[in-house]
């Protein structure tokens, strides 16, 4: 269940401008949460419907819920609506068609693979030299996550904390990231998190399209082994990685697109959001039309 503090911080890591984080918590606004002692700060107040069209308040805002950052109080008047379900107001699954990848008779992969388990693309990948990339990298960032997840996310390649750390979005957006995965309900532990290059390109350039296809060997072959119902594409570049176009995200956004039979929700990559948080709203649509995908 997300309870009310959820809500709340949800809200305000995709697009906040719309919470109310009241004074601190006193009584008058103690509501279902009365049992928690830890609110701290994201005080259950009033929540605007998600469909108002409140203008977007000017925010410094990184997504990140810490460091005790007072959140400005933009509540439209009279909207009293206490805290409400992700599934609220959730855009239905689009019926538009999107761009199909075909399976081929042998599944997605282009010929047989000699990975036969996630650990073994990683073993592979931690070895790997085929690209420029392996020169400047502190640790390969393979990809983590559930092996038999039915939701993956695919981002682009790894920044500076991933390099450090040899795992996949663990710096600022990969805090947002795990917000957007809680948003609906999912622990991140749930999920399958995998980039399309596996070695950081330096200055957090992005990857030149020979870096992607010399990695897409291990990105394919992990969709393979973990066989999601669903998967996300992070930003232009990992939607142009899965569906081989070149396309604006706003033309591939709002369309469920299908890689080799598996249902691919496009939507902005965590670091845009942390940019521009107007992109916060359409993000949290489009999770949640991943989220239907899942269920359905
Ligand atoms: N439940 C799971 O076990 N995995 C997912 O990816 C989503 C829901
Ligand atoms: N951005 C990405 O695309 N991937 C990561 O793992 C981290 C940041």
């Amino acid at each position: 269940m997300v309870d009310a503090r959820k809500y709340l911080e949800l809200q305000k890591a995709l697009g906040g401008n719309e919470v109310i984080l009241s004074a601190p918590l006193g009584e008058s606004s103690r509501g279902r949460d009365s049992g928690r002692g830890d609110l701290g700060e994201i005080a259950s107040g009033p929540v605007a419907p998600r469909n108002d069209p409140i203008p977007t308040a000017p925010r410094n805002d990184g997504g990140s819920l810490r460091g005790g950052e007072a959140a400005e109080a933009v509540s439209p008047p009279g909207s009293k609506k206490g805290p409400k379900h992700w599934t609220d107001d959730a855009p239905p699954i689009p019926t538009a068609h999107g761009i199909q990848v075909e399976r081929k008779e042998s599944g997605l992969l282009e010929a047989p693979s000699p990975w036969n388990s996630l650990d073994e693309v990683a073993a592979a990948i931690a070895s790997c030299t085929k690209c420029f990339l392996c020169e400047g990298r502190t640790k390969t960032v393979p990809g983590e996550g559930n092996p038999s997840a039915r939701l993956m996310f695919v981002g682009e390649g790894p920044g500076q904390t991933e390099d450090e750390t040899g795992r996949p979005f663990v710096g600022r957006a990969g805090e947002l990231l795990t917000q957007i995965i809680e948003s609906v309900e999912l622990r991140r532990e749930q999920v399958f998190i995998a980039n399309a290059v596996k070695c950081r390109p330096p200055q957090n350039r992005k990857p030149l399209p020979d870096e992607i296809a010399t990695c897409r060997p291990y990105l394919d072959r992990q969709i393979d082994l973990v066989a999601p119902k669903v998967l996300v594409a992070l930003g232009a570049t990992a939607a142009e990685t899965l569906l081989k176009v070149k396309r604006s995200l706003a033309d591939l956004r709002e369309r469920v697109h299908s890689f080799h039979g598996i249902p691919l929700v496009v939507t902005y990559h965590p670091a845009a959001l942390l940019r521009n948080p107007n992109w916060k709203k359409p993000t949290w649509d489009d999770i949640r039309i991943a989220r239907q995908l899942l269920d359905r």
